[in-house]
């Protein structure tokens, strides 16, 4: 098992002596990693839609798509919503890099996913080849945001640190 050590930078010293227990949490349990499965889902399930529809030519598809498109984005920003609220309420979260690589990365994710939802509801046949490239890029937005949503967990221990007044 691997020792824990303090970190050998003074900055990154005085960084890990802020809080960076959830402010958003049930009994303990943050809510924004419980929101970020749903948007990460509908995400990669518009990709598939969309290549089963280039497959296929299947109009179900093109319904299948706008409907997971559009709660892949409203999903998207609830979870944004809560993950905001940790970023700038949490002193230990706002003061790390790690903290705004990651909301960058994530809004980047939430805008793809409401430009892959509106160009769909204007204009369905839009799909391909317009909708498809979004989906494209919102599946390796989804990649890079969760890979440092989970660095923030994992590297930084966000959310799962006890704080002294637990
Ligand atoms: C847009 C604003 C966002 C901000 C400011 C933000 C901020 C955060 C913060 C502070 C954490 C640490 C855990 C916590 O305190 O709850 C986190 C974790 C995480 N975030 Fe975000 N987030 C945002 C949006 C998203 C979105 C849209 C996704 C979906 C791709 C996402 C995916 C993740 C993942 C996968 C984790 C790790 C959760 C775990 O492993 O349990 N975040 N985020």
């Amino acid at each position: 098992m691997s020792k824990t050590t303090s970190p050998a930078s003074p900055v990154m010293r005085k960084v890990a002596e802020k809080d960076v227990s959830s402010a958003m949490a049930i009994a303990g349990h943050p809510i924004h990693a419980m929101a970020v499965h749903f948007p990460i889902a509908l995400a990669i399930a518009t990709l598939g839609v969309d290549v089963f529809y280039w497959w296929t030519g299947d109009p179900f598809w093109l319904r299948a798509g706008l409907w997971s498109a559009g709660f892949a984005f409203a999903f998207g920003v609830a979870a944004g919503l809560v993950g905001t609220a940790e970023l700038l309420f949490v002193p230990g979260i706002r003061s790390r890099a790690a903290s705004w690589t990651h909301a960058i990365a994530a809004m980047m994710f939430i805008s793809i996913c409401g430009m892959n939802w509106v160009v769909r509801l204007a204009e369905p046949s839009s799909v391909l080849p317009l909708g498809l490239g979004l989906s494209v890029l919102g599946a390796i937005f989804t990649g890079l945001a969760g890979w440092h949503g989970g660095k923030l967990i994992l590297h930084h221990g966000v959310g799962i640190m006890v704080s002294d007044q637990e």
